[in-house]
C-alpha cells in the first residue's frame, strides 16, 4: 500500500496536459495500485495520475458498491444532454460548485494489457469520466463554473460527521450521496 500525496491547485501539474501511454510500462500495475490506494484514503470515487504526480495519461474511479475501473489514454468520444450536477475536486479542497455535465458520456480507452474497449455511462459514473478526463487535460471542475457563485466553501469536518445514520440512509434514498462525492 502506497499512499502518495494528492497534489492540489495551484500547484503546476493539475494544468499539464499528461501523456498518451504507447507501451504499457511494467511499472504500470504498481502507479495504478498507487492510484487506487491514494484515491480510498482521501475518500475519492477518481483520481486522474497527474494529482499524485504523475505524467501518464491514466484514471481511475471507484463508484461505491462496484468494482474499481481502470481506463489508460481514455478520450471522450461522444456527449449526449446535459444537467447540472453538484461536485467536487480532491484538488481543491473545502470547496464545491454547481455545473454543467453531460447526461451520457462514451469514452474509449484501453486496459491494462493494452487492449482498447469503449464505455458508455451516465449518473455519477459519465460525471466521474468528464472530471477525470479533464484533469488528465489539465482541466479542474472550476473551470467550467458559470458563475463565481456557483463554488462554495464547505465546512470538511462538519461532512465528515455528517449526521446520525438514519440521516444517511434517508441522503442515500434520495441520491444525495453523489453530492458529496469528490474526485
Ligand atoms: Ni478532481
Amino acid at each position: 500500500m502506497a499512499v502518495r500525496p494528492i497534489r492540489t491547485l495551484p500547484d503546476p501539474v493539475m494544468r499539464a496536459k499528461t501523456v498518451r501511454i504507447k507501451d504499457i510500462p511494467a511499472a504500470m500495475g504498481r502507479l495504478i495500485e498507487d492510484m487506487v490506494d491514494s484515491m480510498r484514503a482521501a475518500h475519492g470515487v477518481g483520481l486522474a495520475a497527474n494529482q499524485i504526480g504523475m505524467r501518464q495519461r491514466v484514471a481511475v474511479i471507484e463508484i461505491p458498491d462496484e468494482e474499481v475501473r481502470i481506463f489508460l489514454n481514455p478520450e471522450i468520444v461522444k456527449r449526449e444532454g446535459e444537467r447540472k450536477v453538484e461536485e467536487g475536486c480532491l484538488s481543491v479542497p473545502g470547496y464545491r460548485g454547481t455545473i454543467t455535465r453531460s447526461e451520457k458520456v462514451t469514452i474509449k480507452a484501453i486496459d491494462l494489457k493494452g487492449r482498447p474497449f469503449r464505455l458508455k455511462a451516465e449518473g455519477l459514473l459519465a460525471q466521474a469520466l468528464e472530471h477525470e478526463t479533464d484533469h488528465l487535460n489539465g482541466i479542474v471542475y472550476i473551470d467550467h463554473l458559470e458563475s463565481p457563485d456557483d463554488l462554495y466553501k464547505i465546512d470538511e469536518d462538519e461532512e465528515e460527521v455528517d449526521g446520525d445514520p438514519e440521516g444517511d440512509d434517508a441522503a442515500e434514498e434520495s441520491g444525495l450521496e453523489e453530492a458529496h462525492t469528490s474526485h
